[in-house]
């Protein structure tokens, strides 16, 4: 078998809706405070979609803005891989959807479910595509609206997520000096209860009782899925770096997923990362899902932080559990 190839992320481009859904709006919906959100979270504003708007909206309009920052036409990808966990129906897959508002031919493509970790799992799914030499472009896209799932009479959730998008097209890189170098996932099925969405699916299908119960919105034991992100996180990266010969240290550029910001720095601290590596835009986007991750890889762009063969070590957990880490080196 021949060597795998190196595979990099050749463009990235992010697009989240105009309206912002600020902490003082939030006071006028439910008992809560900005000061609240803002320490409890670190969050104090998030985008989200005005009717009508749904995730392949969002996800066609990133991966347009990538596609443009690499001078390519839609049909010059061969696959499409959409992360999330709001696609717009059950069927067909936001991917068709994506293909089909971006008028890109001869491409398949499919969604892939991991809630917050999807975006590093559906990059390792795209990347393996491009190792095996199958494929020379492959576009992977992290895109949510969890404003559809989001009960705006629970203190406890609505304050922390929002809706966005981010799409990054991998490519075979020239050399081992950029691209993907490593990665750790985990799934821990014990924790679906932690954090779920009970209601619409095969075992509760919508009823008018499914629906008066709410069982269509996002249910989360907060505490829980604290502790295990940071316990959990911490381990895989941890693992994820010694066996690479790294220390929290060398890296340049800390990518994790935005959940709370105290469990990111929690995370930092407890690897040794330098303050400055770590990446942090939860204030502006708050959780965006399969989101967060190219949204932050776009705030450490635009802020200087990723040069070209940078060390980067992205993180996540989620429903499911679902937890990932992934070392790289900056493309460009
Ligand atoms: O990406 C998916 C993964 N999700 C996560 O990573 C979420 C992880 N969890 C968290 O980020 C935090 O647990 C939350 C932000 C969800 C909650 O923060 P917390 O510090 O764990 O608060 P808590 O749940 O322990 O609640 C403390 C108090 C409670 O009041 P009592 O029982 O002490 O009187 C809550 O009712 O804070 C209350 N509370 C609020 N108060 C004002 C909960 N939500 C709010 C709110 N405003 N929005």
């Amino acid at each position: 078998m021949s060597k795998p190839m190196r595979v990099k992320i050749s463009a990235l481009g992010t697009y989240v809706p105009p309206h912002l859904l600020t902490n003082a709006d939030l006071e006028k919906m439910v008992e809560t405070t900005d000061q609240w959100i803002q320490e409890r979270t670190g969050i104090r504003e998030r985008h989200i979609v005005d009717k009508g708007m749904a995730t392949s909206d969002l996800a066609t309009e990133a991966a347009r803005k990538a596609l443009a920052q690499r001078g390519l036409v839609p049909s010059d990808v061969e696959a499409i891989i959409v992360a999330t966990v709001t696609p717009d129906m059950f069927f067909p897959s936001t991917a068709c959807l994506v293909q089909h508002k971006l008028g890109a031919k001869n491409v398949w493509g499919f969604d892939l479910s991991a809630a917050c970790s999807a975006f590093v799992y559906a990059l390792q799914t795209g990347a393996q595509f491009v190792a095996t030499g199958a494929h020379k472009k492959v576009m992977v896209i992290g895109a949510d609206v969890m404003s559809s799932i989001i009960d705006y009479t629970d203190r406890a959730t609505c304050v922390i997520f929002g809706d966005g998008a981010g799409a990054v097209i991998l490519e075979p890189a020239e050399d081992d000096s950029v691209g993907m170098i490593d990665y750790l996932h985990e799934v821990d099925g014990s924790g679906g209860c932690a954090l779920y969405m009970p209601g619409g699916g095969s075992l509760n299908p919508s009823t008018h009782d499914t629906v008066e119960k709410k069982m269509h919105y996002v249910h989360q034991d907060g505490q829980a899925v604290f502790k295990f992100a940071v316990r959990k996180q911490t381990d895989l990266c941890e693992k994820l770096l010694q066996r690479n010969g790294l220390k929290g240290s060398d890296i340049r550029a800390f990518i994790p997923h935005q959940a709370n910001k105290r469990i990111i720095t929690a995370t930092a601290d407890r690897l040794g990362l330098n303050r400055e590596s770590v990446i942090i835009n939860i204030d502006r986007y708050g959780n965006t899902t399969a989101a967060t991750i190219p949204l932050a890889m776009q705030t450490a762009w635009e802020e200087g932080k990723l040069k070209k063969g940078d060390l980067v070590m992205l993180a996540s957990v989620g429903a499911g559990f679902t937890v990932a880490a992934a070392l790289l080196r900056w493309a460009y």
